[in-house]
């Protein structure tokens, strides 16, 4: 059965065609250079990428795969949680699309097909053990099965990935900065004395990252050298061994508390048959370390999507799509999206 996904929920344009778990093809256009001059995506122009984007990336699609509309079964759309206007441009398609082509209609929860992506490489067993660290989420699951899950704990503030970008921004590296941060960490030996690993003093399965982000901003405040100079572009990154020693530290504290609070969860839930690591956080270098050590310690099978599956995507979203459909859930031109929370 093939599932067409798209995926408009933030500032990706994407769109892919999964055949049970194997991708036949997928067009991804990232609007992240045009949103990176004004420091973070700005919602309006994000929706007038989408809808600039995603009829010609379809196109291409097609023409890649050498497919029609005739040859989909299944038309899966991200529903949220995302911008609104931007989640509307994908919903729009998708529901145009599927009524053009007479094929059913799938909403996706956008957390969900993050973790469920891990099956277009590897098999999925349940229950399993869900950490989604994402720019705008940071949760922990219990999937019972790909359509029946519970969320654990979350981010009571900002999430892993919102830390990292604000982090990037506070010494002026660009947006997204995540994978800036994450180059720069491993150049450098951390100081685990620099920043506490945030919010573990208690029992929950909650975050806040917060805290940990007005730390390195107070000491950006007081030592002005880590900021980088902004005109002279990413040159003088590799020159700042301070900067590299304070990101690389900033690095572990995430990192530590994310396989803390997952190793947490796992104590807790007690057996699982595989635990799922997935969102933009997943591609991170010392998060795939610290997160296969802890596997290999507690003999589960770990989950993890290849770094590229991690960050947004179309693929999982049809991929997700098709496992939601194939256990007999449908949607139809009614489908809202769902800008918050759990869709
Ligand atoms: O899952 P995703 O693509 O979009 C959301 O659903 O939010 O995640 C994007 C987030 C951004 O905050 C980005 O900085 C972060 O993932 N990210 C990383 C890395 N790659 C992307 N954070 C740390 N290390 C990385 N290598
Ligand atoms: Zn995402």
């Amino acid at each position: 059965m093939r599932c067409l996904g798209i995926e408009t929920s933030c500032d990706e344009t994407a769109v892919a065609v999964v055949h049970g778990t194997r991708l036949l093809g997928q067009k991804l256009a990232s609007q992240a250079d045009l949103h990176a001059l004004f420091g973070g995506v700005v919602p309006e122009i994000a929706s007038r990428e989408h809808l600039r984007l995603i009829h010609p990336l379809t196109q291409a699609l097609f023409k890649e795969t050498g497919l029609t509309a005739a040859d989909i079964d299944v038309v899966a759309v991200s529903r949220g949680p995302g911008l609104l206007g931007s989640l509307l441009v994908g919903l729009g398609y998708a529901k145009g699309f599927s009524l053009a082509a007479g094929k059913p209609l799938v909403g996706v929860d956008h957390c969900l097909a993050h973790l469920l992506a891990a099956s277009l490489e590897t098999d999925l067993e349940f229950p399993a053990l869900g950490l989604l660290v994402s720019g705008g989420h940071t949760q922990i699951y219990i999937l019972r099965s790909p359509v029946d899950f519970e969320i654990l704990g979350r981010t009571l503030d900002d999430a892993a990935g919102e830390a990292f970008d604000k982090v990037a921004k506070l010494v002026n590296l660009p947006y997204p900065g995540g994978q800036y941060i994450d180059r720069l960490a491993m150049s450098a030996e951390p100081d685990p004395k620099l920043f506490p690993k945030p919010y573990l003093d208690n029992q929950n399965l909650d975050f806040s990252f917060s805290g940990l982000k007005t730390a390195v901003a107070t000491r950006v405040a007081a030592n002005p050298h880590l900021r980088l100079d902004r005109m002279s572009g990413t040159s003088q990154i590799e020159a700042n061994a301070e900067l590299a020693v304070m990101l690389a530290s900033f690095n572990l504290a995430v990192a530590e508390t994310l396989r803390i609070k997952l190793q947490r969860a796992l104590n807790r839930v007690g057996k699982v048959r595989s635990v799922i690591v997935a969102g933009g956080v997943a591609a991170n270098t010392l998060v795939r370390q610290f997160m296969t050590e802890m596997a290999l310690e507690n003999g589960v099978n770990l989950r993890m999507p290849s770094p590229w599956l991690c960050t947004d995507n179309a693929a999982m979203v049809a991929s997700a799509g098709l496992q939601i459909y194939c256990r007999g859930f449908v949607h139809d031109q009614r489908l809202e999206a769902v800008p918050r929370g759990k869709a």
